[in-house]
């Protein structure tokens, strides 16, 4: 059994959130990988995958959409989950839940979706994206629970197990 957890991050959290996800599949024994999204050209030898994006603007980013568009009926045969990282409070997390996003669960035949908080670190960001988060009125900070990754991904190796087991 082998799992794939990739996800499209402008600014490294959501990437440094997808690493907690690969390390917690590892640490119960499970082999996983952790690659770019634009680096995986097809699915061939993992059994699952862990898809994920940090959400700008309601919409996940342009590489994890295109994963998702490329490998649709790969993952269709597979185990998926999906996540995404944004701001916990503005826009509110109800905002990120779009139709486009409910369209990805059915896509990919998805176990699900899970929201996390992300992270927006003044001095990362371009004069443009501090424009928007002025006008958005968006607060700064890390808002970050790697517990709740982990136990998501805890989860996830838990039914991957399972599934291997049976
Ligand atoms: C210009 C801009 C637009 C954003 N739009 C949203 C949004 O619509 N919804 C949301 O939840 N978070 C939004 N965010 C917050 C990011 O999703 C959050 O900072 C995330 O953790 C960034 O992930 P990254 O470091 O992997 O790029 C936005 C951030 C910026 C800078």
């Amino acid at each position: 059994m082998k799992v794939l957890v990739t996800a499209a991050s402008r600014h490294s959290s959501t990437r440094e959130i997808a690493a907690e996800i690969a390390a917690t599949i590892r640490a119960q024994g499970i082999e996983c990988d952790h690659r770019e999204p634009a680096e995986v050209k097809d699915l061939l030898g993992y059994d699952a995958v862990v898809l994920g994006s940090a959400i700008y603007v309601g919409q996940w980013l342009g590489d994890a959409k295109d994963f998702a568009d490329r490998l649709a009926p790969q993952l269709r045969e597979r185990k998926v989950w999906l996540f995404s990282s944004g701001l916990a409070n503005q826009p509110s997390k109800e905002a990120n839940n779009t139709p486009a996003l409910a369209a990805r669960v059915q896509q990919v035949g998805a176990e699900g979706h899970k929201h996390f908080p992300g992270k927006l670190d003044v001095l990362q960001l371009s004069l443009a994206e501090r424009a928007a988060i002025m006008a958005a009125r968006g607060k700064y900070g890390d808002s970050r629970d790697m517990s709740v990754v982990r136990g998501w991904a805890m989860a996830i190796a838990s039914e991957v197990s399972s599934v291997n087991a049976s």
